[in-house]
């Protein structure tokens, strides 16, 4: 079974494909029968989203939501991920977009190094279905999140096609996705969390997920 830490080809192959705003769509709409358009809006609108306050990026993969990143916004993010190789991806962008002073730290989503409540906002992006227990990644999420913070994301789901369940049910096999669950799932393990205000919308097999602590 492959492993994030290791698993240098899939970080690479991945992280390039997202980078690339047309990739990243054709690959949404053929892999997951989904418009990316979403995720790639919410990403360009960080800077209204991060509003002043302290923002955690898990899984930061490569960095790709630091495209909509103001410069001064760089001092209170902190890009959080399991994997050394796309940690360097992210510092390497980071650097491509001029902005120093986000913080990058190597860690696991089910033991993440702060306290409670000291973030406003965490952004999980395409994190959830790689992991191998989504409840507990949310439980720490929303640990990290001060009360009224917000949680934004994106995951994969089953549930949307045999097509799409087949594609999830191969990565599963190399190790790439961890526990996948329905949008029904994710709704519930975001309330299991101790989170209100709960949106999850299914385009394909991919969940456009927000939540308030
Ligand atoms: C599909 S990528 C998504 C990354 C990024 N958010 C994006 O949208 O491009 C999944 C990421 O989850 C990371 N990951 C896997 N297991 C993890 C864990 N237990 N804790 C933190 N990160 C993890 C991987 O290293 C990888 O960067």
């Amino acid at each position: 079974m492959a492993d994030w830490r290791h698993a240098r080809l899939t970080a690479v192959f991945y992280d390039f494909g997202v980078e690339h705003e047309r990739l990243g769509r054709i690959g949404g709409r053929l892999l997951w029968g989904a418009d990316l358009s979403r995720f790639y809006g919410d990403i360009h609108r960080l800077r209204e989203l991060a509003n002043g306050g302290r923002m955690l990026d898990v899984p930061c993969g490569g960095g790709v939501a630091f495209r909509g990143l103001p410069k001064e916004g760089a001092r209170r993010y902190v890009a959080l991920d399991l994997s050394p190789v796309m940690l360097r991806r992210a510092q390497a962008n980071a650097g491509r977009l001029g902005l120093p002073g986000i913080g990058f730290v190597q860690a696991s989503v089910t033991a993440l190094p702060y306290r409670e409540g000291c973030f406003d906002l965490c952004l999980s992006y395409f994190g959830l279905h790689c992991f191998a227990d989504p409840p507990a990644a949310l439980a720490e999420m929303a640990r990290i999140l001060r009360p009224g913070g917000r949680l934004r994301g994106t995951a994969v789901v089953r549930g949307s096609g045999l097509r799409q369940d087949t594609v999830i049910s191969l990565c599963q096999r190399s190790g790439i996705f961890g526990a996948v669950g329905t949008a029904e799932d994710l709704s519930s393990w975001l309330a299991t969390a101790g989170l209100d205000e709960i949106g999850v919308d299914r385009d394909g097999a991919v969940a456009f997920f927000s939540a308030r602590r």
